[in-house]
């Protein structure tokens, strides 16, 4: 089942014809339940490009949907159902009845999607898939030896987990920190089902290279600064002479100590490439051994990924019923396809 498909079923049982997504991105969501349904749907979006991209896409695709499907530039806060009720009577005047969503939904985004959800009166239902958890905001942290303590504004969010936690004196800082949720967002154990022993070793030998870069960067005091969208190409790299190659053009490595603008004054940047190139290349050799153990960390990382994504969405799920909602978690997508597949969906009497 697809979200669209979803949010339609939802919104059937429950007389909903208008739709609010929230993090809109480029509108591929509000155009698709438009098209696919007829809803009339309020896209919205803190980044101006996104907003600019949709309507651009908008009017060369759909221009029938002009004035059903809206995007406003708004950047969504735990605080903004009454700005949002009211850009709501502003675009589509005397409805009283929506849908709020959000697809992949980063950082603290979805924890303002139910915040808001549970105030705003004309909201009936919630359908949420989340992402990005690493990107929630940190309220505290407590440098401490090898270690920095982490704790976020909304995580733990239920009183359930809280508790959970006080009781057993727990401090959530030196464990449910920024790694944690990096790990409930990894790609899920399902991906290694049908991956082929090729597979395996491509995948081993791009994660190795690549923390060889980093190990070379951290042990030499360079900061590892990426010159293109993309890092290091996949498709160009036989083996690490190409990948090395592929890399020092797509990244700089600049010394800590030396300021962008006098790097790109650097006469002699060409040599410093080629010894680059070696003593990377020397690293390489020595780590080229743990090709291996690379996958079996990938294993276990992929096993903790669904226990440490399911706390995080138990929490949020708590939180809902602390609140007096109904609201259950279903598997919405194939997990190969988008790693981050349960949806929270939360309806109100
Ligand atoms: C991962 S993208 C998903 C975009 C879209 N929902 C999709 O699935 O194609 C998350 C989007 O949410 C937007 N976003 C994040 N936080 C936001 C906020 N507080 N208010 C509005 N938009 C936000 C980002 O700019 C980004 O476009």
């Amino acid at each position: 089942m697809h979200l669209a498909h979803l949010v339609d079923i939802q919104c059937k049982q429950h007389d909903i014809r208008t739709i609010i997504d929230l993090g809109a991105g480029l509108g591929y969501v509000c155009q698709m339940l438009h098209y696919l349904y007829s809803y009339q749907v309020l896209g919205l979006e803190k980044n101006k490009e996104n907003i600019s991209k949709a309507f651009i896409r908008q009017k060369k695709l759909y221009p029938d949907s002009l004035h059903k499907v809206k995007y406003i530039l708004y950047d969504v806060t735990c605080d903004s159902t009454d700005v949002i009720e009211s850009i709501l009577q502003q675009e589509f005047p005397d409805v009283t009845n929506v849908c709020l969503i959000g697809l992949h939904a980063c950082g603290d985004l979805s924890t303002s999607a139910s915040k808001i959800f549970c105030r705003m009166n004309s909201a009936k239902l919630l359908v949420l898939i989340s992402c990005c958890y690493h990107k929630l905001s940190i309220s505290k942290s407590v440098q401490i030896p090898m270690q920095e303590k982490q704790y976020f504004h909304n995580f733990p969010t239920s009183n359930c987990l809280r508790e959970t936690i006080a009781e057993y004196n727990f401090d959530v800082g030196q464990f449910l920190r920024v790694p944690f949720l990096r790990l409930a967002c990894q790609e899920s154990a399902d991906k290694w089902h049908s991956m082929s022993k090729e597979k395996h070793d491509e995948h081993a030998f791009h994660v190795l290279a690549r923390a060889v870069l980093e190990l070379y960067s951290r042990q030499h005091n360079y900061s590892l600064n990426k010159k293109v969208r993309k890092g290091t190409r996949k498709s160009q790299c036989l083996n690490f002479q190409t990948y090395i190659k592929d890399s020092l053009l797509r990244y700089d490595l600049i010394p800590y100590n030396l300021a962008l603008e006098d790097y790109a004054t650097l006469t002699d940047r060409m040599i410093m490439q080629d010894e680059l190139e070696k003593d990377i290349t020397q690293m390489w050799e020595k780590q080229s051994k743990r090709l291996k153990d690379v996958e079996i960390y990938t294993g276990l990382q992929m096993m903790l990924q669904l226990p440490a994504e399911s706390l995080i969405l138990q929490d949020r799920l708590c939180w809902l019923h602390e609140h007096g909602l109904e609201a259950i978690i279903v598997p919405v997508m194939n997990k190969c396809v988008s790693p981050r597949s349960y949806a929270i969906v939360s309806h109100k009497h």
